[in-house]
C-alpha cells in the first residue's frame, strides 16, 4: 500500500518500512566510513529498535563485527496496517546484519518481565555462550513491576512548585506558554519505578546468575543533564530523580561485576529528537535552537554519531573510561560547551512563533521527527507500493 504519515499530537500513527531501512543502512553506512572498533564481539541491546539503543546495536554490529541480540517492544504489521517504527528497524537491521554475515537476532515483548530476561538469557546461552557488553536504552512511560505485578506510569514534572516556560508546537512552529503543574510524591515515586535503575540491576543480576556474562563485561545505561532552562521540567523534575536513581544503580552494578572484572557505566547524551524527547514540553523548542547553533558550529551530532563516539573514543580507546567527578561518562560535551549555550540562552529569551523558523532549526527538528517513522528519508520512492507486512526475521 502507499504509506503516509498520519499524525496524532505528538506521535505519528503511521511508520515506512522503505524508509526506515534506508535509515538504517544511513546509519551503517556512517559507522562503516569511521572505521573499526575494537569493542565488544556479544552484545545484547535492551531498547534496541529505535533511538540510541538501536544506534548502539549498530555501531556493535557494523563497528565491531559483534553479534547482537536486540530486546524491544514494538507492534508487528497488520494487514492494512503499519508496524511501528522499530519493527521496521528491526527488521532492516536483521537483513542487512544477515548479509553481512553478522549474527542477529531478536526478542519483541516487555523488558521489565521475567519472561524476557530469562528468554533473553536461554538465546544468549544457545548461541552466543555468554555476552561481553549490555546496553541498557529503555524509555517507557509504564513499567508493571515483575514481583508485584503493580503497574507505575511515569510523569514528566516539576518538583515543588509550578513551571512556565515557553515551548513549541513543532508541527504548526507555534510558540507559547506552557505551566506544568508540579508533581506529588506518587509521581516522583513512581517515575525512578519506571525509569530509575532497578530494573537495569535486575537484568543485570539475572544475567549474571545464569552466568551469562563474559569476564570483563561492561554495562552502559543512557543518561541526561541538559540547560538550565530544562532543569525544572528535566533534570530537577521527576525524570531527573529517575535519572539520578539510573546513575546511582551504575556503581551498585559495578560492585555486583567486580568479581568478572566488569564495569557499569552511565553515559550523558546529546538531547536529540526521539520519541521519548518529542513528548517532553519545553524540550523540542530547547533541541530547535540547539540544532541551529551546532550546525552553524560544524559540531552537530545525531544518534550514530553520538554513540560511535562513545563506543570509539570513550568505552573501548585501549585505555581507561574518561569520565566526569559523578563517574559518568560525557558525550554531551559539545552540547554543553559554554560558547554554545551561551548562545542557545540568547535564542531562547528571544524566540517568537513570528522568528522562529529563521532563528531556531524547526525544520531541522521536524524533518528528524519524520525521519523516525521512516519518512522524509533522502531517495526513498514514497509514490511507489511499500509492503507493510515486512517481518523482522528472527522473530516466528
Ligand atoms: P526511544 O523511544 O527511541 O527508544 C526506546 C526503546 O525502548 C525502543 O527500542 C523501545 O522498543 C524500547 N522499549 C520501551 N519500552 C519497552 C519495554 N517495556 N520492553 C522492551 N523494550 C521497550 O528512546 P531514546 O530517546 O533512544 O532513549 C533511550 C535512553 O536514552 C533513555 O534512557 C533516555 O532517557 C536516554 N536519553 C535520551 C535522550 C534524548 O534526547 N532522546 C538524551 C539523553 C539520554
Ligand atoms: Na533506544
Amino acid at each position: 500500500m502507499i504509506i503516509e504519515p498520519r499524525m496524532r499530537g505528538f506521535i505519528c500513527l503511521t511508520a515506512h518500512p522503505g524508509g526506515a531501512a534506508q535509515s538504517v543502512k544511513n546509519q551503517i553506512d556512517y559507522v562503516k566510513s569511521k572505521g573499526a572498533i575494537a569493542g565488544a564481539k556479544k552484545v545484547l541491546v535492551i531498547g534496541a529498535s529505535t533511538g540510541f539503543g538501536l544506534a548502539s546495536r549498530i555501531t556493535s554490529a557494523f563497528g565491531s563485527d559483534a553479534a547482537t541480540i536486540g530486546v524491544f517492544f514494538e507492534k508487528p504489521p497488520m494487514e492494512g496496517k503499519t508496524a511501528s517504527p522499530g519493527w521496521y528497524n528491526s527488521a532492516a537491521f536483521e537483513q542487512f546484519a544477515s548479509e553481512a554475515g553478522l549474527y542477529a537476532k531478536s526478542i519483541n515483548g516487555d523488558a521489565f518481565s521475567d519472561e524476557v530476561k530469562q528468554q533473553a538469557i536461554d538465546l544468549i546461552k544457545k548461541d552466543l555462550g555468554k555476552v561481553d557488553l549490555v546496553i541498557y536504552s529503555l524509555a517507557s512511560p509504564v513499567r508493571t513491576h515483575p514481583k508485584t505485578g503493580e503497574t507505575y506510569r511515569s510523569a514528566l514534572k516539576p518538583i515543588g512548585g509550578v513551571y512556565s516556560n515557553k515551548t513549541v508546537d513543532f508541527h504548526t512552529g507555534k510558540v507559547s506558554e506552557v505551566s506544568i503543574q508540579p508533581a506529588s510524591q506518587e509521581d516522583i515515586d513512581n517515575t525512578v519505578v519506571v525509569m530509575g535503575g532497578e530494573d537495569w540491576a535486575m537484568w543485570i543480576d539475572a544475567l549474571k546468575a545464569a552466568d551469562v556474562l563474559e569476564q570483563g563485561a561492561l554495562t552502559v545505561a543512557y543518561s541526561y543533564i541538559g540547560p538550565a532552562v530544562t532543569e525544572p521540567v528535566y533534570r530537577k523534575g521527576t525524570i531527573g530523580r529517575a535519572k539520578d536513581d539510573l546513575e546511582a544503580t551504575a556503581f551498585k552494578i559495578s560492585d555486583t561485576l567486580k568479581d568478572l572484572g566488569g564495569n557499569a557505566y552511565v553515559s550523558v547524551n546529546k538531547a536529540l529528537v526521539t520519541q521519548a524527547s518529542s513528548a517532553i514540553p519545553v524540550i523540542p523548542l530547547y533541541i530547535s535552537l540547539l540544532y541551529k547553533i551546532m550546525k552553524q558550529e560544524g559540531v552537530h551530532e545525531g544518534t550514530i554519531e553520538q554513540i560511535q563516539r562513545l563506543y570509539a573514543e570513550r568505552l573501548y580507546t585501549g585505555g581507561s573510561v574518561p569520565v566526569d567527578d559523578k563517574g559518568r561518562i560525557r558525550i554531551d560535551d559539545l552540547e554543553m560547551r559554554d560558547d554554545i549555550q551561551e548562545k542557545v540562552a540568547d535564542l531562547w529569551a528571544k524566540a517568537t512563533t513570528e522568528n522562529l523558523a529563521e532563528i531556531g532549526d524547526l525544520e531541522g527538528y521536524r524533518t528528524d521527527f519524520y525521519h523516525l517513522f521512516g519518512f522524509d528519508v533522502p531517495s526513498v520512492d514514497y509514490k511507489a507500493d511499500a509492503n507493510e507486512m515486512v517481518q523482522v526475521p528472527s522473530i516466528p
